[in-house]
């Protein structure tokens, strides 16, 4: 049971299809989720729907972020940023998953549903479930006055604006967006300093304009794509901050080419996956320039000596890797959200070249307001 696709109420504004059109939207869509909301004298940000004074955010010993999907990758970069700036052990699960194994609900920490649409039966159960057991339950949602919005005791909006193909992408940056800002105003409440708030909010300034060089290279990931479209599968491998990137781009291509795709931590290929290694099946790493640079450059030598043909998406040119899609360096906190979208960019043309009908993929819905 599905939500009616609505597209027909929205322009697609010159582009060939709506994903397309979301994916060029992202630097607005970031610009928009920062509008009015940076505060440069105390190097913070101001989240006006959070409902949650500072003395309360003190409290707070831990986080538990829901959602499905894209959305519960989303809240897998979330919880990594807000661990980093915030240092608030956090982390990520499915919502249906955590509704079902009858969860320790604690006072002491803090819920965080995440949805596009505010509609998602899974989280708005979780969220209900978690409200009656009297926890504090905080919304990053899309759509304004949702459900999950209104059932929530606050929280932060993302505007991405309508987003109409099925699978997310423009708000999906803009999520991540919005937990980075979520995490630097409970960093700055807590021990983040006021050198690394102003790092972090140059860094976010800057997200519009690098989003931009991205897109400029379009014609090249297009290239790349067209000669990855005919695997009948591909690994996708990150490492901390990279794997739940990996995770997502593995989502988005699996759901409009149809391609088998996984992801995996790089440091658990050695554990499994590298039995897969050949030339048949390519693997896409995600390489930032951190302190884990050379360990990831290990996996790609892993990969190589195995005759595994490798797509990196990197500050650098990778020697190790056929191709790289060079992006933008930011703060190594908010890179996760740059390197995604050159991935949404190769889900994309891989399906177009595959014929697929990429606003509307088989078997599934924008939102599923049902079990
Ligand atoms: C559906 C969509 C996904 C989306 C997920 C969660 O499965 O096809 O693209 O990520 O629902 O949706 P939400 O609106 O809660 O973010």
């Amino acid at each position: 049971e599905t939500v009616e696709w609505e597209a027909a109420s929205y322009d697609m504004g010159g582009h060939d299809t709506f994903m397309h059109k979301e994916i060029c939207e992202q630097p607005d869509a970031v610009d928009r989720v920062l509008r009015g909301r940076i505060d440069d004298r105390f190097s913070t940000v101001h989240l006006g729907g959070l409902n949650l004074d500072p003395r309360e955010a003190r409290t707070i010993r831990r986080i538990k972020i829901l959602g499905c999907g894209t959305s519960y990758h989303a809240g897998l970069i979330g919880a990594g940023l807000i661990e980093s700036m915030a240092r608030i052990p956090a982390d990520a699960e499915p919502a249906s998953e955590f509704r079902y194994r009858n969860p320790v609900v604690d006072p002491d920490t803090l819920y965080i549903a995440v949805s596009q649409s505010g509609e998602t039966y899974d989280v708005l159960a979780a969220v209900q479930e978690l409200k009656r057991k009297g926890a504090r339950v905080l919304g990053v949602v899309n759509v304004v006055g949702s459900a999950i919005a209104r059932e929530a005791d606050g929280g932060v909006y993302v505007h991405a604006g309508p987003e109409v193909c099925v699978v997310s992408t423009k708000c999906f940056t803009n999520t991540v967006t919005a937990f980075a800002l979520l995490a630097l105003h409970l960093g700055r409440i807590r021990d983040l300093s006021v050198t690394d708030g102003k790092r972090i909010i140059e860094g976010l300034r800057k997200l519009p304009a690098q989003i931009e060089e991205i897109l400029k290279t379009e014609d090249q990931i297009k290239e790349i794509a067209e000669q990855y479209a005919g695997a009948q599968s591909m690994m996708f491998i990150g490492r901390v901050r990279g794997y739940p990137v990996a995770l997502e781009a593995s989502l988005k291509l699996k759901e409009i080419s149809y391609i088998h795709a996984e992801a995996y931590p790089a440091s658990e290929l050695k554990h499994g996956p590298l039995a897969l290694i050949e030339p048949a099946l390519p693997t896409v790493a995600i390489v930032p320039d951190d302190d884990l640079l050379e360990k990831n450059r290990a996996a790609l030598e892993e990969i190589k000596a195995r005759s595994g043909r490798i797509l990196a998406v990197a500050h650098q040119p990778q020697a190790k890797a056929d191709h790289t899609i060079v992006v933008p360096k930011n703060e190594d906190e908010l890179d996760p959200i740059l390197m995604g979208i050159p991935l949404q960019l190769l889900a994309y043309h891989t399906a177009l070249a595959m014929g697929r009908d990429i606003d509307k993929p088989r078997n599934l819905a924008k939102s599923v307001t049902v079990e």
